[in-house]
């Protein structure tokens, strides 16, 4: 029987959250290395979707950003997910921001970062990746590095393409992190354009000399304008890329305005992101049309959440700040309610 997560939650919201975070990895990679995974493990809910040529055992995945070095991968996969992202990884390891950089709004049930890409580069993730089992979809998430000018993005993606590609289910290029000085504005304009034509032509070698296409993902941010998010759609089904992630944290504040750290520089998450990510979600399904693949992320915090994303037009879901408020009973809570939707009584 898994330990509840109300007995657990106290004591690490009793501690700094970075540290608690840290302490959760590391505690959470040793129960499973020994043999006490049951001590935090849910069983995987059977609802099989197909989905970029993959099958996913269910539709609630990890997001990235909480095992940034892809080192629990197994012990994460445990909690009963049908996927999981890892990353952000950049091509040269990277300390991230000054610490503290991860703030708890308890009271709106949401968190704020900035961490700025912390991680060990792309070796040490390599390193990581090839030594899990892969029981599950795996995502690959890639980034650039603080100290490349933004004139050079490319060349870092292109390295973590190129890096990623054969250990990856599917990659996700992360352009919505507000972290990282001029990064969103990959998203838009001529900037856009340069980044996926550059990664289209870099895929398809890949694909021809590893004889396999491994499906590309672009990750967006919740603070796209309409406009914004119709040409980014226009420009992702052009350059063929495979798939969107919607979406990453948001700049805004008015729904939490006023609450202790709501003025933290850096992204907010959880459940005040959620209308604005499913929102952004609806936009690009009306636009991109039935069939494109849409992973739903962003404030799901509840069963009911998850559902919401899907009926708006996502085709599978993400959470990170539920886990931290809910615990892993979380994810298969929402993978049952979506296996419920499909099979009607
Ligand atoms: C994130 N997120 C994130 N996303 C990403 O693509 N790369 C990353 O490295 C990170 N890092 C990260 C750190 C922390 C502390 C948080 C809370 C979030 C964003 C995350 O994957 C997700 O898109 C948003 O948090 C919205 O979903 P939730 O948290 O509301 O379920």
């Amino acid at each position: 029987m898994p330990l509840p997560y109300a007995l657990i939650r106290p004591l690490l919201f009793s501690l700094d959250p970075e540290a608690a975070h840290g302490l959760t990895l590391r505690g959470l990679r040793l129960l499973h290395q020994t043999g006490l995974s049951r001590l935090y493990a849910h069983p995987r809910v059977h609802d099989p979707v197909q989905l970029l040529g993959l099958s996913f055992p269910n539709r609630i995945g990890l997001a990235a950003g909480l095992d940034k070095n892809g080192e629990a991968i197994d012990a994460l996969a445990a909690m009963g997910f049908g996927f999981i992202e890892v990353g952000t990884v950049t091509p040269r390891a990277q300390p991230g921001n000054a610490k503290p950089r991860m703030f708890r709004l308890p009271q709106a049930q949401a968190l704020i970062n900035r961490m700025g890409f912390n991680n060990a580069g792309l070796d040490a993730f390599l390193h990581h990746v090839r030594r899990s089992r892969r029981e599950l979809p795996l995502g690959l998430n890639i980034g650039k590095n603080a100290s490349t000018p933004m004139e050079q993005a490319l060349d870092d993606y292109a390295a973590g393409l190129r890096a990623v590609y054969a250990h990856a289910d599917y990659v996700a290029i992360n352009v919505s992190s507000p972290n990282t000085q001029g990064l969103r504005a990959l998203q838009t304009d001529a900037a856009l354009e340069a980044l996926l034509t550059g990664l289209a032509t870099e895929r398809e070698q890949l694909a021809q000399a590893q004889g396999k296409r491994v499906p590309l993902m672009v990750k967006v941010a919740p603070d796209l304008q309409p406009e914004q998010i119709a040409a980014l759609a226009d420009a992702l089904m052009r350059h063929g890329i495979d798939g969107v992630i919607a979406t990453n944290t948001t700049i805004a504040r008015d729904a939490v305005a006023g609450l202790p750290h709501a003025d933290e520089a850096g992204g907010l998450s959880g459940a005040p992101v959620r209308e604005q990510s499913t929102r952004v979600i609806a936009q690009l399904r009306a636009r991109l049309g039935p069939g494109y693949p849409i992973i739903g992320v962003g404030g799901i915090l509840q069963a009911g959440d998850a559902v919401e994303k899907i009926q708006a037009g996502a085709n599978l879901v993400q959470l990170y700040t539920g886990l931290i408020y809910q615990g892993p009973e979380l994810v298969s809570r929402c993978a049952q309610a979506l296996a419920r939707m499909t099979k009607p009584h």
